[in-house]
């Protein structure tokens, strides 16, 4: 009989084996793709200082990047300033290791030395405490039942220092449940190494949402010029929690407030304005993102 390490191994392999044949012959690598279509971690950086800094008076140092995935964040942090600490927690050995093998060395030494990364479940750790820790692109979202949701956030409240911040983003609005695929080009994107990629479009399929359980699956496929499909690329399969939900957990997990912050709307351009502020109430349209700040 197979035990359980085993059976997660066959697992993690039949997963690899899916995600190559998804890939249908297109030579991009699926993680470079990801983070020239969802990634911005270069705003995750900017919110994160501010905002610490307003709670503090203080600038912010050390941060906790859950679910880093390849820790792009982690990445960005220890550049910004020569006294940034990053920790990056993911449960997936191999895209740890694709981030080590692939952003890291455009990294200086020094600031290779100030990022730690623990292949760990992100509720089994707790040391060392930072004074931020984020969890970005809805990926706490895994977590669909209220006690397994209240036991992460619990976690995190430890994990901070006393005047620490734990921040998550979250996604909402009329459309945020629909069952549709979003097609957008991305003629911008680079690889770790600077180089372009050619111009390819990210698709976000929101293939069910069941409103009895609030159970979503989404998926990433990417689409290269020529026609060449990667179908797949990425799969989530999330409950979708909303403010109030999420507001009430945190303050049962032991944080004392919480706050919300949303983009503006401009309308001249008629898009949004890309400046978060603090929000007691917004209009409810369309797709929007919030960040959620828990304070101890
Ligand atoms: C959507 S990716 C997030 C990547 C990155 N945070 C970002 O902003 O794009 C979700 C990641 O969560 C990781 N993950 C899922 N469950 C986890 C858990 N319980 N503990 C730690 N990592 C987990 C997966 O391995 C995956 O790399």
């Amino acid at each position: 009989m197979l035990g359980s390490e085993s059976v997660s191994i066959i697992i993690k392999k039949n997963k690899a084996a899916k995600a190559k044949k998804n890939q249908q012959g297109v030579k991009e690598d699926r993680h470079n793709l990801y983070a020239a279509s969802v990634q911005c971690p270069e705003a995750d950086v900017e919110f994160f200082k501010k905002t610490f800094k307003s709670h503090t008076g203080r600038p912010l140092r050390s941060i906790r990047e859950d679910f880093c995935g390849t820790a792009a964040l982690c990445a960005e942090w220890v550049k910004d300033h020569e006294h940034n600490h990053a920790l990056g927690v993911d449960i997936d050995r191999p895209t740890l290791t694709w981030g080590r093998e692939n952003i890291f060395p455009y990294l200086t030494e020094d600031e290779q030395s100030r990022i730690e990364l623990k292949c760990e479940d992100v509720r089994k750790v707790i040391d060392p405490k930072v004074e931020l820790l984020c969890a970005q692109n809805f990926s706490y979202w895994i977590f669909t039942e209220r006690e397994e949701m209240l036991r992460y956030f619990q976690t995190a409240r430890q994990s901070i220092t006393d005047d620490g911040l734990f921040v998550m983003d979250l996604m909402g609005g009329t459309e945020s449940t629909e069952v549709d695929v979003q097609t957008r080009k991305i003629t911008d994107g680079v690889r770790p190494d600077g180089s372009k990629i050619p111009a390819f479009s990210y698709l976000w399929d929101q293939n069910s949402y069941n409103p009895i359980t609030g159970k979503m699956s989404c998926y990433i496929h990417f689409k290269m010029r020529g026609g060449k499909k990667m179908n797949r690329a990425f799969e989530y399969h999330w409950r979708v929690w909303t403010l109030p939900e999420i507001n009430e957990l945190l303050l049962e997990a032991g944080f004392k407030g919480v706050d919300v912050y949303t983009e503006g709307w401009d309308d001249e351009t008629d898009e949004t304005d890309g400046v978060f502020r603090m929000r007691k109430d917004f209009d409810h349209e369309g797709s929007w993102i919030a960040y959620v700040v828990a304070k101890p």
